[in-house]
């Protein structure tokens, strides 16, 4: 079994890499246009459910998702509304109510959650559905930071970072960015998804090109979309589809990947894209959302532990996953930030960061520094997440990280899973279109440095029991 943090740069061939969230652009020769990006859609054959034949039939509004409600014919922009509202009576308690459960208590490794089902609250769950995989954002030190910045400079920043909104506390975060990659500058965005689609939007213009991997996350797409560039996508991790795709365009062109893919927690072989893009004059852009403070001798991310840091044009990541706060930044030379400074809208039109929040993001990034063993401990964990996976046969895809899914491919099925494994005691997230391809579903498991062996085991216990009770696994 390889380590988490050995990244293998060899590229993938099989079938499950074709079909992604993206896998219709994928499969066109033709133009695309960016309406015909959104929404993304499978229409390649699903991957056969794995049901066994003795389960109870799913309910009907399990054969509807969201994409039936996308477009109608009616003249009013309310006309789907009704009968949205019809099918989700039906779908939400079939298991759609998994989704948006309050918690009561930090994002610990153990969380308080309301079954909103049946009204109870749910004591105790071990959590592997938050992205807080270092244990920073309920850390002692950051709270108080918090408290601190709460004192001094009350609630939120009340301005755009161009205008009022840039306090002292922002500034030190835009140097302390730049400094932890490594690169000249950086820019704050209120979250990672505007970061992207500041990055995207501010750069490419009609007639560009911007080449995506297509499994690339919503807000690359977005970004896309709103550039109004050209959007092409090549099959997931296939260095040999993005040469393919890049041999067929001409002018301006942006490549996007990320570092570690959020939904299938697998990473990207940067060094052979960055050889491609070279190749071809494109730029590359790198989303180390779940990768950036994990990844690497010092934490830099993805990057680094391919030693490829300075190779990269635009580095993208976000503070809400290992930082456990909120934000997000574009870091890289001087002059792409002071460029995408004046043109990103995302940022230039929306209200900078509360400083509450980056006073909690300044001492989550020095306990980054100061800490390595955090991320000693993470890998340990997912190192023993993996192996207790593995030796129940349970189908985790290609991922490699602490983004651990666990493949069904039906979504009635899930939900049930879901509901079951949520009263044993467990707090993990199915994940179903538009989050991933359609009859892709699946839960997707967050691993934590902060989680305890004990909360490994127990939690593996039960997810295990149940995914054979359903056939999932031998
Ligand atoms: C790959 C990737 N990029 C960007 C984002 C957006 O980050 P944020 O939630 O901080 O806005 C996410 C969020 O899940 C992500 O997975």
């Amino acid at each position: 079994m390889s380590r988490p943090h050995q990244v293998s740069s060899a590229t993938r061939n099989d079938s499950e890499s074709s079909r992604g969230r993206n896998a219709a652009s994928v499969e066109e020769a033709a133009p695309i246009s960016a309406s015909a990006v959104a929404p993304p859609v499978d229409r390649d054959e699903p991957s056969k459910p794995r049901v066994p034949p003795s389960a109870p039939a799913a309910p009907a509004a399990m054969d509807y998702d969201y994409t039936n409600f996308y477009s109608g014919s009616s003249d009013d922009p309310f006309a789907l509304l009704a009968p949205f509202d019809d099918w989700w009576a039906e779908a939400e308690p079939a298991g759609y109510y998994l989704f948006e459960l309050p918690i009561g208590t930090a994002p610990s490794t153990r969380v308080s959650v309301r079954d909103t089902l049946t009204g109870e609250v749910r004591r105790e769950l071990v959590n592997f559905a938050s992205y807080n995989y270092l244990g920073l954002s309920y850390r002692r030190e950051v709270v108080d930071a918090i408290k601190d910045a709460a004192e001094k400079f009350g609630g939120g920043a009340s301005g755009s970072p161009v205008l009022s909104g840039n306090t002292e506390l922002h500034e030190a975060l835009r140097r302390g960015i730049a400094d932890f990659k490594g690169t000249e500058d950086s820019l704050i965005f209120p979250t990672g998804f505007s970061a992207n689609v500041g990055a995207i939007a501010g750069l490419m213009r009609l007639g560009d090109y911007v080449v995506a991997d297509q499994y690339a996350h919503a807000s690359i797409v977005d970004g896309m979309i709103l550039s109004k560039a050209h959007a092409r996508f090549f099959r997931h991790n296939r260095v040999d589809d993005l040469e393919a795709k890049l041999k067929r365009t001409k002018g301006k062109k942006l490549v996007t990947v990320e570092g570690v893919y959020s939904m299938d927690g697998d990473v990207a072989p940067i060094p052979e894209i960055i050889e491609v893009c070279r190749k071809y004059g494109a730029r590359l852009l790198v989303d180390e959302a779940h990768s950036a403070f994990l990844y690497g001798e010092n934490g830099k991310g993805v990057v680094e532990t391919f030693g490829v840091e300075d190779e990269v044009d635009i580095h993208v990541g976000t503070f809400s996953k290992s930082l456990g706060g909120q934000g997000g930044y574009v870091a890289g030379d001087r002059r792409l930030c002071n460029y995408l400074r004046g043109f990103s809208r995302p940022r230039t039109f929306s209200c900078a960061l509360s400083p509450v929040v980056v006073a909690g993001l300044l001492k989550a990034l020095e306990l980054v520094r100061d800490e390595p063993e955090l991320r000693k401990k993470l890998w340990d964990n997912v190192d023993y997440m993996r192996g207790l996976l593995a030796e129940a046969e349970v189908p985790v895809g290609e991922s490699t990280s602490q983004v651990i899914p666990i493949m069904v491919r039906d979504d009635a099925r899930t939900f049930s899973m879901g509901e079951e494994i949520f009263r044993r005691g467990v707090y993990i997230n199915p994940v179903r279109y538009p989050a991933v391809g359609k009859h892709k579903s699946r839960f997707r498991m967050s691993i934590s440095a902060a989680h305890s062996r004990e909360e490994l085991k127990e939690g593996a216990d039960v997810i295990i029991d149940v995914l054979r009770k359903y056939g999932i696994c031998p």
